[in-house]
């Protein structure tokens, strides 16, 4: 059997660490695509990681391009093409020129890579996958969305920093879209298999939570001309795996919901197990009230996102 191949579109700090890590999990060969300003900038990436390769330890064909021919056929493609967001822009403004550029990426994968299970990671996350399934028309498990893997990444962090235990016994879920209105589930995260309310009082949860719903801009306040790229692409790398090798984590992804959890056809944050061929289920959880109206404030904030964005595009 080949290897698995791996293509990610955009070779800026969150596509480059996608590859990184990839790479040295020995996940697959892998085509790292961009239409950069300077056109070999992927190439010479692309060189760089190789080369890593004999200290590393990883055997895996990795090649920058600016060119979709090379990503043809790809097992996985992960898409972090898009802009951030810059002094003076709006976030419709950031909205409408990531979905065109989702859309003209998605276009190319559709016919370059007709098979492959998408991840889609350029925010705003939650419009964006949707903007995906439509420019790709791909069936809807093969097209999903990275967020939840690293907004309970996050939480599992903050949780093992105030117990002073190891992440590895922290288990959690988080749901809903990747935005201010994520829903981290303290009635879905154990420690070491004890439910943390038993470890924690309700004051440093709801603390911790609120941390975690904020995550992404306390690393932009700390980096001032940036997003966060290691934990995003991590995050993005455990997805791989878990289709690649065909692994059915259940792990939290922005998966197409209509019926499940009465979404009514958006994208957002559920459980759902992953292997190969994408999402191939969504679990579905009974929400206590409070829980359900949290997950329904986040589900009607992405409705509202993605909405903006049709206007934006058909316009
Ligand atoms: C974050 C942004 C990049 O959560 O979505 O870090």
């Amino acid at each position: 059997m080949g290897r698995a191949k791996i293509t990610i579109v955009g070779a800026g700090n969150v596509g480059a660490t996608t590859a990184h890590w990839c790479a040295a999990a020995e996940l697959g060969d892998i085509v790292l695509l961009d239409i950069p300003a300077t056109k070999n900038m992927p190439a010479g990436k692309a060189l760089d990681l190789m080369q890593a390769s004999p200290i590393v330890g990883f055997d895996s064909n990795i090649v920058g391009s600016t060119d979709y021919a090379d990503t043809a056929n790809s097992d996985v493609v992960v898409i972090t093409a898009g802009i951030p967001r810059k002094p003076g822009m709006s976030r419709d403004d950031l909205l409408a020129t990531n979905a065109k550029i989702v859309a003209s990426v998605s276009e190319q994968i559709k016919s370059t890579s007709p098979n492959a299970v998408v991840i889609v990671v350029s925010n705003p996350l939650d419009a964006m996958v949707q903007q995906c399934l439509v420019s790709t028309g791909f069936p809807k498990a093969r097209v999903l969305g990275q967020a939840g893997v690293l907004d309970t990444a996050r939480y599992r962090t903050f949780l093992a920093m105030e117990l002073g235990v190891s992440v590895e016994d922290v288990s959690a879920l988080l749901m809903g879209g990747h935005g201010d209105t994520m829903v981290p589930m303290p009635s879905c995260t154990t420690i070491g298999g004890i439910p943390v309310r038993r470890l924690l009082s309700e004051d440093k949860l709801e603390a911790i939570v609120d941390r975690t719903r904020k995550g992404g801009a306390e690393i932009v306040g700390l980096l001032e001309t940036g997003s966060a790229y290691y934990a995003p692409a991590a995050a993005t790398t455990q997805m791989v795996e878990a289709i690649v090798k065909d692994k059915k984590r259940l792990l939290p992804a922005a998966a197409y919901c209509d019926k499940e959890y009465g979404v009514g056809g958006f994208y957002v944050g559920v459980p759902v197990i992953l292997g190969a061929g994408g999402v191939e289920k969504i679990i579905e959880l009974e929400l206590d009230a409070q829980e359900q109206a949290d997950f329904q404030k986040s589900v009607d904030a992405v409705k509202g996102l993605v909405e903006t964005m049709t206007k934006l595009m058909a316009g």
